[in-house]
């Protein structure tokens, strides 16, 4: 038995706590960089909390522009920002895109250097200036997660920087901030959140030794990871269609909110699996939003691992919410795959590959290129050697599954 549990020092979740984000920021420091972007700031809800920041903070700069996917001409911009009021606390008020970008500007602001010498797990060489995380999409859950992802010109793959020291300080999370979210925004945020939790539960277990929890971000599964994991589900599967349909459905946001936390919480430590590697190449040939690419791949991958985990799918099939009291496991299985197939249709995941414009002939160097992200592929739990997982491209990519 060998468990971990990291997080912020502090995650406040609930309708209205945003109210609290002025105090938490002036007790962290008294020289604010708050990271937004352009269309959050137009927000009312957004602006209200910069202006109450305003109030109580001595100084205070805004770095709102932001663009998707952290490129790092965003992140020497902010570093500018920071330098110039010697920001000694950051606030970041937004989607993944937001919360990634102000951490990799904390850990240059106290440790120098450029992103790349950050990239990979465990690379940061210490804590950063505090970050208090307020997250608007639900969601990456990265308000919680020890993970930055940025897109460096010079790689075709996005790439990560995982560190404990990165993990935000604070995490407010007011689902009243995503009640602005247009519907793809929620759709694809939200897909993303539930492949959190599946690739969790269905993550390799694997052994460890007692320096591991320190030297790596990502462990594989275990009982902690799992519980989160399941609620996750639970509250996504129930809720996600239900917000896609309607913004203003507050009950749907707040079970979004909640529940991409908790699958935060799950694949902070877990890890995510074969979904998450194959959308990197695919995102990036495809330029599509890493929801939908995440989301489209993920019954492919679980069919390609259903040997190995008909017993979780089962359970995921009865959490989700389908009634398999009689089914046996492999009936279970069916009955949750299809059921997938149906919840990623609802909230417009086109079905294949080639209907988001893959084309055939790349899939197998997107396999080679995704299974050199070893700490997501490590994780598949079905066969994760190359022609493995481009037999999970073609699949996705003509629509043909085993059921
Ligand atoms: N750090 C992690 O642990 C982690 C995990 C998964 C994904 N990611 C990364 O996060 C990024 C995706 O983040 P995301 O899905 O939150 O989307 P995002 O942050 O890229 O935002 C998408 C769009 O939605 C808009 N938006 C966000 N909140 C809004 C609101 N409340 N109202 C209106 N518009 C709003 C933004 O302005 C933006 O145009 C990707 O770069 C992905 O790789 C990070
Ligand atoms: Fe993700």
């Amino acid at each position: 038995m060998l468990e971990t549990v990291r997080g912020p020092r502090q995650l406040i979740v609930g309708e209205g706590v945003a109210q609290n984000i002025p105090r938490v920021v002036a007790e962290s420091g008294s020289r604010v960089l708050i990271v937004t972007d352009r269309v959050l700031l137009d927000q009312p809800g957004v602006a209200e909390i910069v202006a109450a920041v305003r109030e109580r903070v001595e100084v205070v700069a805004v770095f709102s522009e932001a663009t998707p996917d952290v490129p790092l001409t965003d992140v020497d911009r902010a570093v500018s920002v920071a330098a110039e009021v010697d920001a000694d606390v950051t606030l970041a008020i937004g989607g993944g895109t937001v919360i990634d970008l102000a951490k990799i500007v904390g850990v240059i602001r106290r440790h120098g250097g450029t992103p790349r010498d950050y990239y990979g797990e465990a690379k940061v060489p210490g804590p950063t200036i505090p970050l208090v995380a307020v997250p608007t999409t639900s969601g990456t859950g990265s308000e919680l997660t020890p993970v930055s992802v940025l897109t460096d010109p010079d790689r075709e793959l996005k790439v990560g920087v995982s560190s404990v020291h990165i993990v935000p300080d604070f995490a407010i999370v007011d689902p009243e901030l995503t009640y602005t979210c247009p519907t793809t925004v929620t759709a694809h945020s939200g897909i993303d959140a539930f492949c959190h939790a599946v690739e969790s539960y269905t993550a390799r277990p694997r052994a460890h030794g007692p320096r591991d929890p320190v030297e790596q971000v990502f462990l594989g599964r275990n009982r902690v990871t799992d519980h989160y994991a399941l609620l996750a589900a639970e509250r996504i599967a129930r809720s996600l269609p239900r917000a896609v349909r309607d913004g203003g459905d507050t009950e749907a946001r707040a079970d979004m909110s909640y529940g991409s936390m908790l699958a935060g919480i799950a694949f902070s430590h877990a890890g995510t699996g074969a979904p998450h590697a194959l959308q990197y190449p695919i995102g990036a040939a495809t330029h599509t939003p890493h929801g939908l690419g995440v989301g489209l791949l993920l019954p492919y991958a679980l069919d390609a691992a259903r040997d190995a985990i008909g017993d979780r799918l089962a359970v995921l099939a009865r959490v989700c919410g389908l009634d398999v009291t009689d089914a046996s496991e492999a009936e279970a299985t069916d009955a949750f795959l299809t059921w997938l197939d149906g919840f990623l249709a609802e909230i417009g995941i086109p079905p294949t590959l080639a209907d988001i414009g893959v084309a055939r002939a790349d899939l197998p160097r997107f396999a080679q290129m995704a299974s050199g992200v070893t700490r997501l592929i490590q994780n598949h739990p079905g066969p994760n050697d190359t022609a493995s997982l481009t037999a999970i491209l073609e699949a996705a990519w003509t629509g043909d599954r085993i059921i």
